[in-house]
């Protein structure tokens, strides 16, 4: 969602904020904007559109030595993608900028009373309703702008995170968040703002990372002085080190980085499972396992919470933890759970899965599960994320800067730190013997090697993608572990190629989607050797007798489902707990193929938001 970069410094910001623009393209938007300043001159340029736009409008206008510049990519919430509507927002003293990330909840109530004292708005958002309302408190007041902000965000319901800045003091920015991420990068005599770190990877390694209820005024050349919103409490930032480098946000000779993050899962699992999987020792390590021994001995419910791609992560996992396990496990939706009133007891371990540990509802499901007294054990991809701060312990997947908008590598690492939780449960339980355990062990170990041959054969999804990517709906089914990856495989071609498709279980086709088949429709199935073989080649049958196209996902070797199905994809031979692991890839070329075929934006698909901020 809305990106968020700012600079203030010796450097020349224009070049800092729309190349910091440009890496947060991922995020998903529609429009973008940027303000420059040198204290005397203040420009603002507005774009519906991509960065490339705004690039090239910003090349038409006069050129001067800035000395700040502040950068939004807008994802619409409040009033459609315009340039009224563009990031930043000016005050209408025309002294305040401001640039939002998030949802200003009470906006209306506050531009009512803002509009009887004589405001104007010009555009429909929220975010121009809260630089006017900081702007009247300043005027009325008679305060300096941090405070405010301060007294401004107490008056505000919502999420933020917030860009100010005042013509009065130029060399001055104050940043704020509650909810929407913001990261701080640190340089000798400047500061860099971003919705995350990538803006400026290559310019500082070092970041302070804002907590909720809290901003900061940043001073150039002189200090960072970090507080809570709501009280003055001062606090001493954490500087932390950044781990990922340039390399890792780059394509790498790939064309677009869905296609480089799909070959990069083999990769992405050796780290998952490194110093944590000893496949011939029979072994596990978790070292927050070890810290919290209690709490998952006594353990009698695991709550699993998530949105998307890493909802379907989360119904694996609930398969591999109540086979392995014998512990129950519920999945839910974040944003359902959160509004439903669920029962939660001080003995379940609630599970917030989350690639970049920013999502809104997840994040504020997590929040109440907590306060019901629930241990929070998190999965996230992205270290020092919102949800992995807000846990009492976790795992990190460790699958490295996820980019692409259509999530590839951070669901099979999430399955892979699911399989490793469920083993080790299993340990605890005793209800696996240690032969099996090893046995199992052995055979995740082998996943990346076997997921690199199949990544070889890539070639035969592409030919099938030739043959399918006029379609209109297609239909997606699998059984037992393999119904979440059905799932799995219709969003990822509905969200990158646009074509209507539906998961389904296997059994389920009888009761409603039957009725959709015919000589035009595509089914994808997932028809592995283990796991209700015979059941899913009965399906294939029902399918093939209403002269549904049939896309088998086979193992190696299959003879049965060759026969009937119209087109076959071989996935190496497993146990029925890995075949998401395998089942998943050709998933994933085939909907890439074909997003590709119908000239998709592959990494930015329309609508779409990597990182989904507000609710
Ligand atoms: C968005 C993304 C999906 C992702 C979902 C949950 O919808 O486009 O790819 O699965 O959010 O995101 P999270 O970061 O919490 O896993």
């Amino acid at each position: 969602m809305c990106g968020i970069v700012a600079y203030l410094g010796p450097k020349n910001p224009l070049p800092i904020v729309l190349n910091g623009l440009q890496r947060l393209e991922y995020r998903g938007y529609d429009s973008a904007g940027i303000f420059l300043s040198d204290g005397l001159t203040r420009q603002t340029t507005k774009v519906v559109g991509k960065v490339s736009e705004l690039r090239n409008e910003l090349a038409t206008k006069n050129k001067f030595d800035a000395q700040l510049g502040m950068g939004h990519t807008r994802w619409a919430t409040h009033g459609e993608p315009n340039q009224l509507n563009a990031h930043p927002h000016v005050s209408n003293s025309g002294d305040l900028v401001l640039i939002h990330n998030g949802i200003i909840e009470n906006y209306g109530v506050l531009k009512k009373e803002l509009i009887e004292r004589g405001y104007h708005f010009t555009s429909e958002t929220d975010s121009e309703v809260l630089v006017n309302w900081i702007e009247e408190i300043k005027k009325t007041s008679g305060v300096k702008l941090g405070k405010a902000v301060q007294m401004a965000l107490s008056q505000v319901v919502g999420a933020y995170g917030i860009v100010v800045h005042d013509n009065s003091n130029p060399m001055e920015l104050i940043v704020a968040r509650l909810g929407s991420p913001i990261a701080i990068g640190l340089e000798k005599e400047g500061f860099f703002v971003g919705s995350d770190a990538t803006p400026f990877l290559d310019h500082t390694r070092e970041v302070i990372y804002l907590e909720d209820n809290e901003m900061a005024i940043l001073r150039a050349g002189k200090d960072i002085q970090v507080r809570q919103t709501d009280n003055d409490t001062l606090r001493t930032p954490t500087v932390e080190e950044l781990k990922w480098n340039l390399e890792n946000i780059q394509k790498g000779g790939f064309p677009h980085f869905m296609l480089k993050e799909i070959h990069e899962q083999p990769d992405a699992i050796r780290n998952t499972l490194r110093g944590r999987l000893f496949a011939e020792e029979g072994k596990i390590q978790i070292s927050s396992f070890n810290e919290h021994q209690s709490v998952f001995t006594q353990a009698r419910r695991i709550i699993i919470i998530a949105c998307g791609t890493s909802w379907h992560a989360g119904l694996v996992g609930e398969y591999l933890i109540e086979t392995f396990a014998r512990i129950p496990v519920e999945v839910e939706y974040a944003s359902e759970f959160r509004y439903r009133n669920p029962l939660i007891y001080s003995d379940d371990i609630v599970i917030p899965i989350s690639q970049s540990g920013e999502t809104a509802d997840t994040l504020a499901a997590l929040k109440l599960a907590k306060k019901a007294g629930a241990f929070i054990y998190g999965i996230c991809n992205v270290v020092g994320s919102s949800i992995s701060r807000e846990t009492h312990s976790g795992m990190y997947t460790h699958a490295g800067p996820e980019i692409g908008v259509a999530s590839t590598k951070a669901f099979t690492t999430q399955i892979a730190v699911l399989s490793l939780i469920a083993f080790k449960l299993a340990v605890i339980k005793e209800t696996l013997s240690p032969k099996a355990l090893r046995s199992h062990l052995i055979e995740l170990d082998k996943v990346p090697t076997l997921m690199e041959q199949l990544i070889a054969e890539k070639e035969q999804v592409e030919e099938i993608a030739k043959i399918i990517h006029t379609a209109t709906n297609c239909l997606y089914l699998g059984r037992g572990y393999n119904f979440p990856v059905a799932l799995e495989g219709a969003l990822k071609l509905k969200e990158i190629s646009y074509i209507h498709a539906e998961g389904y279980p296997a059994a389920e086709m009888k009761h409603g989607p039957i009725a959709l088949i015919d000589e035009a429709m595509p089914v994808v199935v997932i028809a592995t050797r283990k796991g209700h073989y015979e059941k899913i080649v009965s399906n294939i049958q029902e399918i093939k007798s209403r002269k549904g196209i049939v896309i088998a996902i086979v193992s190696k070797g299959d003879t049965s489902v060759k026969k009937i199905a119209d087109y076959c994809i071989e996935i190496p031979e497993s146990s029925e707990c890995f075949t998401p692991l395998y089942a998943t890839l050709p998933l994933q070329f085939l909907s890439y193929y074909i997003a590709v075929l119908r000239e998709c934006n592959v990494d930015q698909p329309r609508n779409l938001a990597k990182s989904v901020t507000v609710e």
